[in-house]
């Protein structure tokens, strides 16, 4: 079957940093360069097929390693992108993105961003000026995707290593390889190549216009808290002193929580400070543990999402006056 022609698609690439635009001295170098320094106008230029594809408006929004991303930075790319949606000349929007943080940008932007156009996140692992560097097909197959009719109203995408992922279930799971993501559980929602793509499923849990965030009000301090054989309580004891509004909790197994730790949770939800049971696993889900705190405590389990992706949530809940422990963990099983 020919691949779907999409050269009218008006598509608008904003570019944020990270490896896909990283520079090293030396062509054999993968690791030891610097992220984040070349613009989006030479990005493309490396990639004259893009033009085969879609109109492109460019547009530099950050140029970070995005181990530095901030929360400010997330609302303003949100903002832009749904001003940029609700424009009639705007088809899809392609974010360039590092690979440390996207995942958590991601699932910020799939709850936020309120249009059914595709928005597609990309990036790399190898700098642009590596030998076999992966960020020009991954922008090509970004872009190649944001064209698509097919992708509207999947949410938020990840196009990364010829693979479509949903931004909930997507997470990097290799510090090195250049097929570094993966969905744990649920797999990839489909896939590019070569001008072809294709969806095998569908993001079934509300997201986008079906979500009722968004990003007027500030977002609350929420911190990530891991257990561990001899963990201390100093942690969250300085955060809830720091006047910190949500903790998740990075746990062992099950979100299960050391004794050392599930003490200073007490204390900290008889402040008021939401407590959240994700798992440091990578895989699996957080399912409520009764009695043994979820029940005593008020905290809630975090079923599928990460510590990281749980942070994202929790925030956005607290920020939309979803406070109840009940609420809380009614949100937490539905988006
Ligand atoms: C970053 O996340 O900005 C650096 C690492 C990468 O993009 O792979």
């Amino acid at each position: 079957m020919e691949p779907i022609k999409t050269l009218n698609a008006r598509i608008a690439v904003l570019a944020t940093g990270g490896t896909i635009a990283g520079q090293a001295g030396d062509a054999s170098k993968t690791a030891g360069y610097k992220a984040g320094v070349v613009g989006v106008d030479k990005l493309l230029e490396a990639v004259p097929a893009l033009s085969q594809v879609a109109q492109i408006h460019a547009e530099q929004i950050a140029s970070i390693d995005s181990k530095d991303m901030s929360t400010a930075l997330w609302i303003a790319l949100s903002q832009r992108i749904n001003a940029l949606l609700a424009q009639d000349d705007i088809d899809g929007i392609v974010v360039t993105h590092g690979t440390d943080t996207l995942e958590e940008t991601a699932y910020f932007l799939h709850l936020t961003v309120k249009s059914d156009k595709p928005v597609v996140l990309t990036a790399a692992m190898r700098p642009s000026t590596a030998l076999s560097a992966d960020g020009p097909l991954n922008l090509l197959n970004a872009v190649t995707v944001a064209a698509q009719k097919c992708a509207w109203k999947q949410g938020v995408l990840v196009a990364f290593n010829n693979q479509i992922h949903s931004a909930r279930d997507v997470t990097k799971t290799s510090t090195y390889a250049v097929d570094a993501f993966r969905s744990p559980e649920v797999g990839a929602l489909g896939w590019v190549q070569d001008g072809r793509v294709e969806f095998q499923r569908a993001a079934v849990r509300p997201h986008t216009t079906q979500a009722p965030f968004d990003t007027q009000a500030a977002l609350p301090a929420v911190e990530i808290v891991a257990s561990y054989a001899g963990a201390s309580r100093a942690a969250i004891d300085a955060f809830v002193g720091g006047g910190v509004k949500g903790i998740v909790i990075a746990g062992t197994g099950n979100g299960s929580v050391h004794a050392t730790l599930q003490q200073a949770l007490a204390d900290a939800t008889k402040q008021g400070v939401a407590v959240v049971r994700s798992s440091r696993v990578g895989s699996g889900h957080v399912m409520r543990n009764g009695a043994a705190s979820d029940d005593a405590l008020g905290s809630v389990s975090a079923g599928t999402l990460n510590p990281y992706k749980a942070r994202v949530l929790l925030m956005l809940a607290l920020a939309a006056n979803i406070t109840k422990p009940a609420a809380i963990q009614q949100t937490f099983d539905t988006f």
